[in-house]
């Protein structure tokens, strides 16, 4: 198995990084003023397997970082006003918007997307933001659920994450939490698919090299939602965990499902320490 897993990835690399772990030294300042923590010491839980953890920023090219450091240049963030119309827009049978209920995103929303997903002991669940989002619109607002990983459902995270950006990512992986954490690991170093690669395989033990035309990142996930260059708009995590099993040529779970809300979990649990940077620029 180990062999095989070897054989795809020396198939699939093109070149090692040109210099050491193929992070470069950049520092991210977000409209000169939100200073951001993109490489920090990798948390307790993760045992010895990264040394530091380092946001996807790193990883692209200086053009793509650059959009990120001017919300007049991140594409991101006409997205994110698109959601500020819908948060102060009523809908539903109860006439409500979520303004009325929850004020200004910046007042109220600035803590959320660096602890979710979270245990709600109400709905007994780990909620996402999309599903605490949907929650709020069929049970207080009498409206239909966005369909997950929606244009609507993204870009209304990417209004909460936008307003959280800077904020350490501190999801909880203890109590109620620990049995998601413990699903999401073990899919984490699941080998899927024809190539029989794990995550592990490509963004713990290969982030730094080229894989075919791309720059290996370690997949943290404190950048999402992502404006992706290649698809002009704005890309949800559990999509983008679809997209990466689909590159090992394996069937995969959908966005919504159990098993990418674990893994959902697991993967933004690696990037404790991190900023909150979402929306990100990736290409
Ligand atoms: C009728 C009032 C009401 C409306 C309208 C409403 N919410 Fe909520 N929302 C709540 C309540 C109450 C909670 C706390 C529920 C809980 O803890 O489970 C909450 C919690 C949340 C949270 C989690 C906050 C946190 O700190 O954990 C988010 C995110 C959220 N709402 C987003 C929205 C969005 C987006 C909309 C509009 C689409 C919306 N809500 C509309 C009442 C509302
Ligand atoms: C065959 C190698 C490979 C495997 C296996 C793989 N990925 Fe990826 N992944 C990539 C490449 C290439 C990219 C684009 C470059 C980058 O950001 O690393 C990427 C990007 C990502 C990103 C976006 C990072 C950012 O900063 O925007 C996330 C998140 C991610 N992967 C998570 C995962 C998860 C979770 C798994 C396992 C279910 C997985 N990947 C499996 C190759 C892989």
């Amino acid at each position: 198995m180990k062999f095989k897993a070897m054989t795809a990835i020396a198939a699939l690399l093109l070149a090692p990084a040109a210099f050491a772990g193929g992070a470069d030294d950049d520092v991210l300042v977000i409209n000169g003023e939100i200073e951001m923590t993109t490489k920090a010491d990798a948390p307790a839980h993760l045992d010895g397997a990264l040394d530091q953890v380092i946001s996807g920023w790193h990883f692209r090219a200086d053009e793509t970082q650059q959009l990120e450091t001017d919300d007049f240049e991140n594409q991101g963030m006409i997205f994110v006003d698109q959601a500020i119309d819908q948060w102060n827009t009523a809908a539903g049978s109860e006439g409500k918007s979520c303004a009325d209920c929850h004020g200004a995103p910046e007042d109220n929303m600035a803590m959320v997307t660096a602890t979710y997903p979270k245990y709600d002991s109400d709905a007994g669940e780990l909620q996402t933001v999309q599903m605490q989002m949907n929650e709020c619109r069929t049970e207080r607002m009498g409206a239909d659920p966005w369909k997950y990983d929606s244009g609507a459902a993204v870009n209304m995270e990417a209004l909460i994450a936008s307003v959280g950006r800077g904020t350490p990512v501190q999801v909880a992986i203890d109590g109620d939490a620990a049995p998601y954490y413990e699903q999401g690991k073990e899919m984490y170093y699941t080998r899927y698919g024809q190539l029989e690669l794990s995550c592990a395989n490509c963004h713990e033990e290969n982030f730094g090299n080229y894989i075919r035309a791309d720059h290996l990142s370690q997949g943290q996930i404190n950048g999402f939602p992502t404006y992706r260059l290649k698809n002009a708009k704005l890309n949800g995590v559990q999509s983008r965990f679809k997209g990466c099993i689909r590159d090992t040529r394996a069937e995969t779970f959908s966005p919504g499902s159990d098993e990418f809300v674990a893994l959902e979990l697991y993967v933004k649990s690696r990037g404790n320490g991190l900023s909150v940077e979402g929306p990100s620029v990736r290409n």
